[in-house]
């Protein structure tokens, strides 16, 4: 019997030999993700794909699979770019690579608002734009971090791990999300669930953690900002749509808040002629969230374990869809 085919979207570092024991593997190896018209082509020859954030899988794509093809694999915790219901319906599973990205995606959002708060981008242009002259009482100051108050919209893996990182600075710490966690953890964590707006309205840092839903687009408007402290800062990790960059662009621009820090952006590459690129009271980052080498590993091993399940016909471990079984 032949091996299933796989096609892999990009260039992965981990080691694929026990992938390569049971199918026959072809790598898209270019810097930039295959073009949607060659997905497209492939689907209707292949077993299994493994996917990444930045690949259309949509309905049209989904629904030109071929008849033996099996699974969809993610290599990447959210997965907004993948028509869910349709590869439902198909009854086709999806994996996805959960819990492993948790604590470097918290740890860049720490290195965002701290870099935020305390300006350190801005401070260190300065220092190459040859601005340094001396010690000045009034330069490049910002808020305390320490004991200021927390507001986490989405309290799942990551919003957790955030509030796990804000004990240590003192914080007080609000959360909103979809559903209120048992108050034995509220406890342990040391936070308070109140509604999106309240949050909103105390904190000095917001920081976003929700999955990109037809309920968090634009969860982030001109509403919302000006419902915020003027002083404060905003981080998103999430996904760059939850924030509407227009009404981000204005608040930042008319001191509705006081600066943002985005590794995620709508669309993505951000187009180098935002007006957004020209604030300096905002840091962006290419959506480096998960960008720990260890952690990449454990991703890529986690996304070729879901795809080996599937090509073996066999649950996924990690699946988005297991009303497929
Ligand atoms: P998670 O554990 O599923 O947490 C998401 C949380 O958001 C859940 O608690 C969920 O509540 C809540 N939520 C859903 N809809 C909401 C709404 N309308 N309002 C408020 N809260 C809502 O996911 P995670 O592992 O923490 O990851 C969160 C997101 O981060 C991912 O979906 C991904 O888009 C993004 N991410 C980005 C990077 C990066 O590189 N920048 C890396 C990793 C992840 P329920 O559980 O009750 O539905
Ligand atoms: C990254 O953005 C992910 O969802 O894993």
């Amino acid at each position: 019997m032949p091996k299933p085919q796989v096609f892999i979207t990009r260039h992965l570092t981990t080691k694929l030999d026990q992938l390569q024991q049971i199918a026959t593997i072809e790598v898209w190896e270019e810097r930039q993700p295959p073009p949607y018209t060659v997905l497209l082509k492939k689907v209707k020859t292949i077993d299994g794909l493994l996917c990444l954030l930045t690949d259309q899988i949509d309905q049209q794509l989904i629904e030109a699979a071929g008849t033996s093809f099996k699974v969809i694999s993610q290599m990447a915790v959210g997965y907004d770019n993948i028509d869910i219901p349709v590869a439902t319906a198909r009854k086709i599973p999806v994996g996805h690579t959960p819990g492993v990205l948790t604590d470097a995606t918290a740890d860049l959002t720490w290195a965002l608002l701290m870099a935020a708060a305390r300006r350190v981008v801005e401070a260190d242009r300065f220092v190459r734009g040859g601005e340094w002259r001396t010690w000045e009482p009034n330069l490049l100051l910002g808020p305390n971090i320490t004991g200021a108050t927390l507001g986490i919209v989405g309290f799942g893996r990551i919003g957790q791990a955030i509030a796990r990182r804000a004990k240590g600075f003192d914080m007080k710490v609000f959360y909103t999300s979809k559903n209120r966690c048992d108050q034995e953890l509220e406890r342990d964590l040391g936070v308070e669930f109140t509604a999106f707006e309240h949050l909103l309205q105390e904190a000095d840092f917001v920081t976003i953690h929700t999955p990109l839903l037809d309920e968090t687009y634009h969860l982030f408007s001109d509403r919302q900002f000006k419902l915020m402290k003027q002083s404060a800062i905003l981080i998103n990790t999430a996904r760059g749509a939850i924030v509407d960059q227009e009404a981000l662009y204005q608040a930042l621009a008319n001191g509705e808040i006081a600066g943002a820090a985005i590794d995620v952006t709508d669309p993505e590459p951000i187009p180098t002629d935002s007006p957004l690129l020209s604030l300096d009271n905002l840091i962006i980052t290419p959506h480096i969230g998960s960008a720990s080498r260890q952690t990449r590993e454990k991703m890529a091993n986690m996304a070729i374990v879901n795809l080996i399940a599937g090509l073996k016909g066999e649950r996924l471990p990690n699946c988005v869809n297991p009303e497929v079984y």
